[in-house]
């Protein structure tokens, strides 16, 4: 087998940063900018106070960790901080709706990719399913503290932990349905239930601290007790194998051994990366959002924490109760009931429609790179992805009512943590790999905070459950399966290095580098280790005069990395618009990065002699980006004395269809121009 062909069959081929930007994706693919910072802090404030805040402190304080739980939740949250400082920085380069999926297919190559996002999907998925599951156990509550008469046939299927369940059923159908239909009540409904349920956390922090005694905080550090059965950590299970010791809660480990169930308190941060592509100025305005909400969770996270502890002693309360309710229960403080009924009821409302947005997001992705079925990410006529949200909502569906998910909460932070460890590494291999790329947003000492963030958060995985690993070991190797039998094959960027080599020479080679660029040092080493682009032949796309010879057809295919029809609008003979975008400098520069070719292929051949134009495309290296001729490059009509391009597919006239086009168009949409794109869109 050649090289080229290993190449192109390389499961660790990489996708470059400026393809998976988003700037050129064609309308069909193509989402919506709707977010400003301030939709992003109440989207991370939907998503991450949820059932953690009204359960959590109280689950993990009488089980775990007792008073020191509040220690707990700071340290929860730092891990959780540390991991928002590389999503910021990735957002800001990487401003697309596969988040961490994405940020590891240009970090690390396709098969790393395609782990994440199944990890991804886990994460997401039982988070529904599992926060949709709580839905109905609260709102089974509120209906029996507000007095509602419930006729006998519901009774039997409302509030139940597992099997069918009507009102589990219920809100996912009726959320899903608001999303594929591209309904404006979505956003307005999150701002005003995020605005409710701050308003009933306000209430709680604001009545627990009346009664608040620092006599219930002592012991702050309860003694340590043996753990009950079940409950085996991996740490658990090593530190036995190799010291003989027993698994204990309560004591210093408790504080540590309860931070991973914090986790899930905090989850859904993250999950504002994968708005990036429907954000204004996403770069700077997603880590700003991502990192403002985080902080306010953790802040309204410990005032709940101290508020629960400090109003009656942890070992007064019941695990297998509502805690919260039943901490003001015991203080007398009844009507806190009702309201944190309501409060948990839209609380776990927010939960569930955001995670469902950053499920259909993160399907949508590995659709659109052809890793999933290709004809899922396209956009409906509601201009939203209304089909990869009926496939990802409906998998929620079908989980939620069939697995006993309430018992599988661990199994959504593994999803989570797993993440949180190829995203950090993808800031040090990004910054080692590609350190020319603009980040509007840095993580602070980077190799140190990124090495921290990777032991933490290797930490917090060791103390999940065993059981929690073998799940999850089988979810990831299902996952591989389907690559193998699937993404593999039909990924784009295995269609674009399917795609034989342009059959022309190009001419003299780049004297300068654009600007921005680190020069290149003219040797090729052979062939990449991990993945990029194939070796151009000896001589084939060397040094030398072009020949008058007509431009083949592209062979890249059009969809995601190409646009091959002129844009709606625009007559025949008008050129297109200059493009912001600079293909040949991503392409070359990314081959390089991956160990290709420097020249030959993917050079641009005339920056020195452009010195006002220094990215004027080549018509002759059509690139998977190609889409006509621009005014004032230099192959344009009108400057060579027999243009061979013009009338052909570079020319003024038709643009001949590409075969590789896969998707019709859906009515009434059009593929876009490539630019203005990503997030200087509107
Ligand atoms: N952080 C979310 C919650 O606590 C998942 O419900």
């Amino acid at each position: 087998m050649t090289w080229d062909v290993r190449m192109r069959n390389n499961m660790f081929r990489r996708l470059p940063v400026e393809q998976a930007t988003g700037r050129l994706y064609g309308g069909r693919h193509r989402l919506r900018v709707v977010y400003r910072t301030r939709d992003l802090i109440v989207l991370g404030l939907g998503v991450m106070i949820g059932s953690g805040i009204f359960k959590i402190s109280g689950e993990q304080a009488a089980t775990t960790a007792g008073p020191s739980v509040i220690i707990s939740f700071l340290i929860a949250g730092g891990v959780c901080l540390l991991a928002a400082l590389s999503y910021a920085e990735l957002s800001s380069i990487v401003p697309v709706a596969g988040s961490a999926y994405s940020f590891s297919y240009v970090a690390f190559g396709e098969i790393w990719a395609w782990v994440v996002g199944w990890a991804l999907v886990l994460e997401l998925l039982l988070a529904a399913s599992v926060v949709a599951r709580a839905w109905s156990l609260y709102a089974t509550q509120a209906l029996a503290d507000f007095a509602v008469p419930v006729p006998s046939w519901l009774a039997g299927v409302i509030g139940q932990e597992k099997g069918f369940d009507l009102f589990a059923f219920g809100i996912l159908v009726l959320l899903i349905t608001m999303l594929a239909t591209g309904s404006r009540l979505s956003l307005r409904s999150l701002w005003f239930m995020v605005m409710a349920k701050l308003i009933v956390i306000g209430l709680v922090v604001a009545t627990g601290l009346k009664f608040f005694h620092a006599g219930n905080l002592t012991p702050f550090v309860p003694p340590e007790q043996p753990a009950p059965d079940g409950a085996t950590t991996v740490l658990d299970a090593l530190l036995g194998a190799v010291t003989g010791s027993k698994p204990g809660v309560f004591g210093i480990w408790g504080i540590f051994a309860a931070a991973p169930a914090i986790a899930f308190a905090y989850i859904g941060f993250d999950l504002i990366a994968t708005a990036s592509e429907e954000t204004d100025d996403a770069p700077r305005k997603v880590p700003r959002g991502m990192l403002t909400s985080l902080a306010i969770a953790v802040v309204l996270y410990v005032a709940v924490a101290v508020a629960m502890v400090g109003m009656v002693s942890t070992d007064r309360l019941d695990p297998a109760k509502p805690l919260l309710a039943t901490a003001f229960g015991l203080v007398g403080a009844d009507s806190m009931g009702k309201i944190i009924d309501i409060g948990a009821v839209l609380a776990l409302t927010t939960v569930i429609l955001v995670v469902l947005i950053s499920l259909t997001r993160v399907v949508f992705s590995m659709s659109r790179d052809g890793l999933l079925p290709r004809p899922i990410a396209v956009m409906s006529r509601y201009r939203v992805p209304s089909r990869a949200t009926l496939v990802a909502g409906g998998a929620a569906v079908v989980m939620s009512q069939t697995i006993n998910v309430l018992t599988l909460e661990q199994m959504v932070v593994i999803g989570t943590l797993f993440a949180f460890l190829f995203v950090s590494a993808a800031v040090l291999a990004l910054r080692r790999d590609r350190p020319d790329l603009h980040r509007p947003f840095r993580v602070p000492a980077a190799p140190v905070t990124a090495a921290a963030t990777i032991l933490a958060t290797g930490w917090l995985m060791l103390n999940l459950k065993v059981q929690t690993w073998g799940y999850f070991a089988v979810w990831m190797a299902a996952g591989i399966v389907i690559y193998l039998g699937y993404g593999r094959r039909k990924s784009q960027m295995k269609l674009l290095l399917d795609a034989p080599p342009p059959d022309r020479p190009v001419a003299a080679p780049m004297d300068a580098p654009p600007p921005g660029v680190a020069p290149f040092d003219g040797s090729f080493a052979g062939p990449p280790q991990g993945g990029g682009f194939p070796a151009p032949a000896p001589g084939q796309y060397g040094a030398g005069s072009r020949p008058n010879v007509p431009a083949p057809e592209s062979p890249y295919p059009t969809g995601r990395y190409s646009v091959g029809r002129r844009p709606s609008g625009r007559g025949p003979g008008e050129p297109y618009e200059r493009a912001p975008y600079r293909p040949a400098e991503g392409y070359e520069r990314e081959a390089r990065a991956q160990g290709g070719p420097g020249r030959g292929r993917y050079a641009r051949d005339d920056a020195a002699e452009q010195p006002d134009d220094p990215y004027a495309l080549d018509p002759g290296v059509p690139g998977p980006f190609a889409s006509g001729p621009h005014p004032g490059d230099r192959y344009s009509a009108g400057q060579f004395g027999s243009n061979p391009y013009e009338g052909g597919r570079y020319g003024t006239g038709h643009h001949a269809r590409d075969p590789y086009d896969q998707e019709p168009h859906e009515d009434g949409e059009h593929e876009e121009p490539p630019y203005p794109g990503g997030r200087h869109r509107r």
